[in-house]
């Protein structure tokens, strides 16, 4: 078993860039086969979710060549199946937007029920709800999610609740339908922006992404395009509230500023200095000793990150007087609250909301990530404690953070990646 080891207590100083966003990526490369062609797909990140993306279109007869690190072209003209592997779909969320794109192209679907970070029930009660409004018959059974239609007619969407997976599909999925499709109540994740300038490069029509109201005209055909993606406003974060809570002085390159606002306001709001040059797309975190706690309630974007929760929260931690932390999303995010208790955090869970008391440190321990955003919590709180801190399970942070100890390093970070065989490893030895 992997696990980061970290002794803490040295700021993170110097530059680092930050790659493409895994919540685009794993979107895009699904959408891909709605070209029924080439596609060249740049700032690609290398992290385990994409690469099960990848894995689950090259098993359905798609040619993909790694033309470079973060590049890489898919030809899905070859296609020949609409079944996604079991076991790959459900080790990540991304999964579902299979169904969309197949749905979309081929007009069925049979996809298992994705996987992804425990942190709710996360149903897709309403990915199946557009799917219907379109035209076609879904069944659920034995894991599996099967799809069908004769025919797709675009047609009123209006969501119950704000979803970023459920927009995602309703775009993958009406983009070749008859006529015209208006989705309300729309996620506007940077992410579902990206998404949809992706599939109108290959020749799709819609209007309106970002906002709560996506119009879509249903085109006959589509093609292959070349395309990059956004930087990852999430990692970027996360190096924001890392070099905050170690005092560093860290310039961050390749960013969106704009995407970044909602954890800016709140960083600048608690002490952090966050410096942003007119039209370029990096900006400069300059953390000071001590923080004056404040609130956070999670909301869909532009409202504050629920993918940032953990890394504030640890923050928080070790900021003057009591924070709120309201996560409105997710039934179950504060699991990592457990081990941040380990290394002297004074937190307290009721349900949604955490109770965080400043401490003057942590302390590092032994402790698991239980998901990614709460491993990369973790490696936050160990890169602030006195002493060494072991992170297990890190499994998890490597599927949405590329190279993160690596970067980490690069930074003055005094972070390895340490392989220790378990007992499985032993038994397989002997
Ligand atoms: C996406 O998950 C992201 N994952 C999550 O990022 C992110 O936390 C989340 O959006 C919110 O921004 C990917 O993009 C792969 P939702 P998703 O549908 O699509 C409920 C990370 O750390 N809901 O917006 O699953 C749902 O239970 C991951 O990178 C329904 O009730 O999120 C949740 O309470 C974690 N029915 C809320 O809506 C549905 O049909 C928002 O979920 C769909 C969702």
């Amino acid at each position: 078993m992997e696990k980061f080891i970290i002794n803490g207590g040295k700021p993170l100083v110097g530059e680092v860039r930050i790659s493409g966003a895994k919540n685009a990526a794993v979107a895009i490369i699904p959408a891909s086969i709605l070209a029924g062609g080439t596609c060249i797909i740049d700032n690609v990140p290398m992290i385990s979710d994409v690469e099960v993306a990848l894995e689950i279109l090259s098993t359905m007869g798609a040619v993909i060549h790694r033309l470079e690190k973060n590049k890489i072209e898919i030809d899905t003209s070859g296609i020949n199946d609409s079944k996604v592997p079991y076991e790959l779909a459900r080790s990540t969320r991304g999964s579902s937007y299979f169904l969309g794109a197949l749905l979309g192209r081929f007009k069925k679907a049979s996809v298992p029920l994705p996987g992804g970070c425990d942190i709710g029930s996360r149903p897709i009660d309403q990915h199946i709800k557009c799917f219907e409004a379109l035209g076609a018959t879904v069944n659920i059974s034995q894991g599996i999610v099967d799809a069908q239609a004769d025919r797709l007619i675009g047609t009123q969407i209006y969501f119950d609740k704000v979803t970023v997976g459920g927009t995602i599909n309703a775009l993958l999925a009406c983009c070749q339908a008859d006529g015209l499709t208006i989705i309300e109540n729309a996620a506007k994740e940077p992410h579902i922006v990206d998404l949809a300038n992706f599939l109108n490069s290959m020749g799709a029509d819609i209007m309106g992404a970002g906002t709560d109201v996506i119009k879509i005209k249903g085109v006959h055909s589509m093609h292959g395009a070349e395309y990059s993606v956004i930087p990852d406003q999430i990692e970027a974060g996360t190096f924001m509230v890392a070099t905050a809570a170690t005092g560093g002085n860290v310039l961050l390159k390749n960013v969106i500023p704009k995407h970044l606002e909602p954890i800016t306001v709140k960083l600048r709001k608690i002490g952090v200095t966050v410096e942003i040059e007119d039209d370029v797309d990096n900006m400069r975190v300059i953390g000071a000793k001590r923080y004056h706690g404040t609130d956070i309630k999670t909301e869909p974007h532009p409202g504050f990150p629920t993918d940032m929760q953990p890394q504030m929260t640890t923050l928080l931690s070790m900021c003057e007087g009591t924070s709120m932390v309201t996560e409105s999303i997710f039934e179950t995010r504060f699991k990592y609250v457990e081990e941040l208790r380990r290394m002297n955090a004074d937190i307290t869970v009721d349900s949604r909301v955490a109770v965080v008391k400043g401490v003057d440190k942590l302390m590092g321990a032994p402790v698991k990530a239980c998901d990614l955003r709460a491993g990369a919590a973790l490696i936050i709180a160990g890169l602030c404690a006195e002493g060494t801190t072991e992170i297990e399970d890190i499994h998890h942070i490597e599927r949405g953070y590329e190279e993160m100890e690596v970067k980490l390093r690069g930074l003055g970070a005094d972070i390895v990646k340490r392989y220790f065989p378990d007992d499985k490893d032993m038994r397989k030895a002997l």
